[in-house]
C-alpha cells in the first residue's frame, strides 16, 4: 500500500495535531523526536507526514503531493485554493480580532490604516460593513503596528489574548472563531478513496474524544 502523506502545520499548531493524530492510531512516534527533519516516514504504518508552514501547506494539497493537509481555518479563509475540506478538528481553536490600543475615535472621520498577515480577510470584513480602510500587510507579530503607530488597528488571531495583554492592545471585535481543518486533495480522494475514508473515520472519531 502506497503510504499516505500527511502535511502538518509546523509551530503552533503541531503539538496538538500529533496528540489528535495518535488518538486516531496513528504513529507519530518519530514525529515527536524533536530535531531539524521535515519529512518522517513510520516505521509501522504506511503514513509519511510533512512539516510544512500554514500557508504551504494548502499548496502541497493543492497540487497533489501529499494526500491530505492539518491547516488552521484563518489560512483557508485568506487563501482561495482547490481542496476539500473534510472535518474541523476542534484543535487550535482561536479567534479572529481585531484589535488596538485604544478605540476608535469616532469623531475622527480619517481613513484607517489596519495592520495584519490577513489582507483578504480584512478586506472583506471591512467591505461588509461599508467601510474603506487602508490595509498594511505586516508578517508576524503584528501588534507592534499599533504601537509603533503605523495602524490605527490590527486583525490578527488571538488564542489566549496572551500577546494583546502584554502589549497593551485591546480587543475591538471578536470576528470570526477558527480553528484546524483536515483538508483534502480532490484526485487523492477519489483514487485512495478507502484509504482516506478509513482515514478520515478514525480522525473524526479521535475529534469526538476530545
Ligand atoms: C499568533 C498571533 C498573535 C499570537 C496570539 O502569532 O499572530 O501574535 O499568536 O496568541 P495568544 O493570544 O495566545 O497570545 P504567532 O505566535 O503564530 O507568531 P507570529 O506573530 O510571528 O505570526
Amino acid at each position: 500500500m502506497k503510504p499516505l502523506k500527511i502535511a502538518l502545520t509546523k509551530g503552533r499548531l503541531e503539538k496538538s495535531a500529533t496528540l489528535l493524530l495518535e488518538k486516531a492510531g496513528i504513529d507519530c512516534m518519530l514525529l515527536k523526536e524533536k530535531n531539524r527533519k521535515l519529512i518522517f516516514e513510520s516505521t509501522t504504518q504506511p503514513v509519511t507526514f510533512i512539516l510544512a508552514k500554514a500557508p504551504d501547506v494548502t499548496t502541497y494539497v493543492k497540487h497533489g503531493v501529499v494526500d491530505v493537509g492539518i491547516v488552521g481555518k484563518d489560512i483557508l479563509m485568506e487563501q482561495s485554493r482547490s481542496h476539500y475540506e473534510m472535518l474541523d478538528l476542534k484543535i487550535g481553536i482561536c479567534q479572529f480580532c481585531l484589535a488596538a490600543v485604544k478605540p476608535f475615535a469616532a469623531e475622527n472621520y480619517r481613513r484607517k490604516v489596519i495592520a495584519t498577515k490577513y489582507p483578504n480577510i480584512t478586506r472583506n470584513y471591512f467591505n461588509e460593513k461599508g467601510e474603506d480602510v487602508e490595509i498594511i500587510k505586516i508578517e508576524g507579530s503584528v501588534e507592534l503596528a499599533p504601537i509603533l503607530e503605523l495602524a490605527d488597528a490590527i486583525v490578527d488571531i488571538v488564542e489566549t489574548g496572551a500577546t494583546l495583554r502584554e502589549n497593551g492592545l485591546m480587543i475591538l471585535d471578536q470576528m470570526y472563531p477558527i480553528s484546524a481543518r483536515l483538508i483534502v486533495n480532490k484526485a487523492s480522494l477519489k483514487q485512495n478513496k478507502q484509504q482516506l475514508a478509513g482515514f478520515i473515520h478514525r480522525l473524526e472519531a479521535a475529534t469526538r474524544e476530545e
